[in-house]
Order: C-alpha cells, then structure tokens, then sequence
C-alpha cells in the first residue's frame, strides 16, 4: 500500500511538530501542529510548499524516498510564512536547478527572508501550468492569511491545494487522510486556528470563497491539518461561517477578578441566563485561561459579557488585551453587556463604554458598576442584564 499516495500522482511529504509549545510564540499546541507539503511525482516532478526549516532534515528524507535522486522541477511557493516557507533555501541548495513558482509578491519576500534567487516563474490568476499528468491553475487569495497568498488547483483530479485555508492545529499521527483518522481533536482546534490566526480577515476569506466555490473539488490540501477528502463540506462551512462571523446560540463571559467580586457577578449572570433557558455559557477568567480559548469562544458564541475591576485607573491588563484582541479581529454581528468595579474611583465601565462605541457590537441591557463587593440590588441589575442577554438570543 502506498502511504503517502492522496490522488494521482499527489504525495503527502509535510511533518509533525510535537516539540513546540507556542505557535508564532503565542498559540499553545496542546495537540502540536503539523507542516504540510506535497511532492507531485509527474512528468515534471513539483513540490507545493515546505516545511519549518529545524523539519528540513526528515522532509528531504521523506522526498527522497519517493523520488530518489530524481531532480525537481517545480516549487510552488502558495503563502510565504516561515512556517511553510522556512526550507526554501536549502530546497534550493539541493535542487540549484528547481524552478520556484510563486506570484508577484512572492518573490520580494524570497528575497527579503532567504536571500535566494535564480529560476522563477511568476503567476499571476488564472494561469496554468502543465506538470504532464496533472495541470495546475493558480488563484490569488491575498490576505488569507498575507497578502502574498494564492491556491493552487490541479483540475485532473481536482485537488485544491490551499495555503492557510481549511487549515487547523493537531498534529497527523499515523494517517493524513481524513478518512483513515479519528478527527474529533481537529474541529475545535480549527476554530481556535482560525479565530486566532485568520480571523482579521473574514472578508478576504469570503472573497476566496466565492472564487473557488465554483471549482468541483475531491480533496482540500492544506498547510496545517488533514487533508480532507469525505470532509470538504463541513470544513468549508465552518471556515464560512467563521469568516461571515456566524455564531452559535450562547454566551461568553470572560472577567477580570482579583479578590472574587467580578467573579461572583459573572457567576450570577451566568446563573440567571441558565435558569431562561441558555445552555451554552462559557465563563473564562481573563487571567487562567488561555486567551487563545478565549477568542475561540469568542467566535462561536453570539452572546459575549465581559466584566472588569478598575485597576490603575484603567481595564484589568487581562481584560484590555483582549478589548485589543476584539477589536484587531473586527468581530461583528455580537449581542454585547458589560459590568464592572471599583474601589474608590471607578473607570473599568467608562473604559467599556469606549469600546463598545469602537465596536461592532450590539449593546444589550443596562451596564452595571458597583463599589467594592456586590451587595444589596447588584443581584437584581445581574438578573437584568441576564434577562436582556437572554431575549436577545431568543429566549
Ligand atoms: Fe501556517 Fe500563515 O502560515
């Protein structure tokens, strides 16, 4: 049996990285991740993207042993990130003779990260090029997730080839078709890949949707993640609704607390949105969770209440970074409460005030501030909001 076969003459040949702890030095890997790149062994033999460059050692290996000593032709460069675009250079030591495809843009990063030159072919949307038994088209799809980004389609067996796309966190242990894994690790961890990586960029995605959904498809292969097969559907449905902001019927409420008070308020508003029928609420505490999760939830709730103490006259650090993080990802199309507290002089709420003004958001109920611990109609003003939460979500 041929391992690595996907369709045709389409090998996998990416790696996994179980080593690192934080992608970009900030997304934790708890499944780790993998490189994925794909040896087409044709009349022109083709590489479609790398791998991270401390992998080049076992992905040269894992060409090797397909093709042997037999030159390659062809490298397509479909997004310029090192993760994927970190073994350019000693690709090209080993085959001085190889021809790197990429666009426009593609090469002044080559230049600018690797310092390589020589055979280059640049493609621009729409063009083809003939491998023999399988004949790729290019499609750009800028900001998704650079502006160098573009997919390559091969029409014989109808294979998308998708740079960032579709892709996900989770390493691929033992197989890396979808129909030979167990995939339940890879769903949450493609939103959190995407909510957190992508997400800024929900209208560029929608743009590469629309461009691509009309090209038959047999099987998506990304960068990161499986290669889908029997999957597509789902899988461009959730990168679509993610892009669109779409969310599910539910609640987020993420706090900053030191000593308990604006955790016992997110407790009772959780408490009340409950008992009107909420099932889905998910209360983060801004300094234990991961904020990575937190943005993830973030994406697949509609509901989002976030509470804060005033510390230093301001937001709680942890929550102000995540304002930041809200408003970085453009999240939309949110039903939106807020609470918060103080000591002896209260700025939390007015810092939330300003960021609902620079949001997208809709304002449900009343804010509610109190003073040191909650006590007397706080209960009731949490029942409120909770009961604004709740009809807004159709309850
Ligand atoms: Fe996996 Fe945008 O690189």
């Amino acid at each position: 049996m041929n391992k690595t076969l996907i369709k045709g003459k389409i090998h996998y040949v990416g790696v996994n990285d179980r080593n690192k702890y934080l992608f970009e030095n900030m997304l934790p890997l708890p499944y780790g991740v993998s490189y994925n790149s794909y040896l087409i062994d044709d009349e022109q033999v083709t590489l479609v993207d790398t791998v991270e460059v401390s992998f080049f050692e076992v992905f040269l290996q894992k060409i090797h042993r397909l093709i042997g000593n037999k030159p390659i032709k062809y490298l397509v460069i479909n997004h310029m990130e090192p993760d994927h675009s970190g073994s350019i250079r000693l690709i090209k030591q080993e085959y001085p003779d190889i021809t790197i495809v990429g666009n426009a843009k593609t090469f002044g990063m080559i230049e600018g990260y690797y310092g390589v030159q020589g055979n280059q072919l640049v493609v621009k949307e729409g063009d083809t090029l003939d491998l023999g038994y399988h004949k790729l088209t290019f499609y750009m799809a800028p900001m998704v997730h650079w502006p160098e980004v573009m997919v390559s389609y091969d029409s014989t067996e109808q294979v998308l080839f998708s740079a960032d796309a579709f892709g996900c966190f989770g390493t691929l242990d033992g197989g890396f078709l979808d129909t030979r894994i167990n995939l339940d690790k890879y769903w949450y961890e493609m939103v959190r890949y995407y909510s957190n990586i992508v997400g800024k960029y929900g209208a560029p995605v929608q743009r590469a949707l629309a461009k691509l959904g009309t090209l038959p498809i047999q099987a998506i292969c990304s960068t990161h993640g499986p290669v889908w097969t029997e999957n597509i559907q789902k899988v461009v449905g959730i990168y679509d609704r993610l892009s669109r902001y779409d969310a599910d019927e539910g609640v987020v409420i993420a706090y900053g607390t030191m000593y308990g008070h604006n955790e016992q308020m997110a407790e009772e508003i959780a408490s009340e949105l409950s008992a009107r029928g909420v099932k889905n609420i998910v209360l983060h505490n801004v300094s234990k969770s991961d904020p990575s999760d937190i943005i993830a939830d973030i994406f697949r709730y509609k509901g989002l209440i976030i509470g804060s103490p005033t510390y230093n006259a301001n937001l709680y650090p942890g929550i102000e970074a995540l304002l930041s993080k809200i408003l970085l990802r453009e999240v939309k199309g949110r039903f939106f409460g807020y609470f918060g507290s103080f000591t002896w002089a209260g700025m939390a709420v007015k810092k939330m005030a300003e960021f609902v003004e620079k949001s997208k958001f809709e304002l449900v109920g009343e804010p509610i501030e109190f003073k040191q611990a909650m006590k007397g109609d706080d209960f009731e003003k949490a029942a409120v909001l909770a009961e604004a939460m709740a009809k807004a979500l159709g309850h």
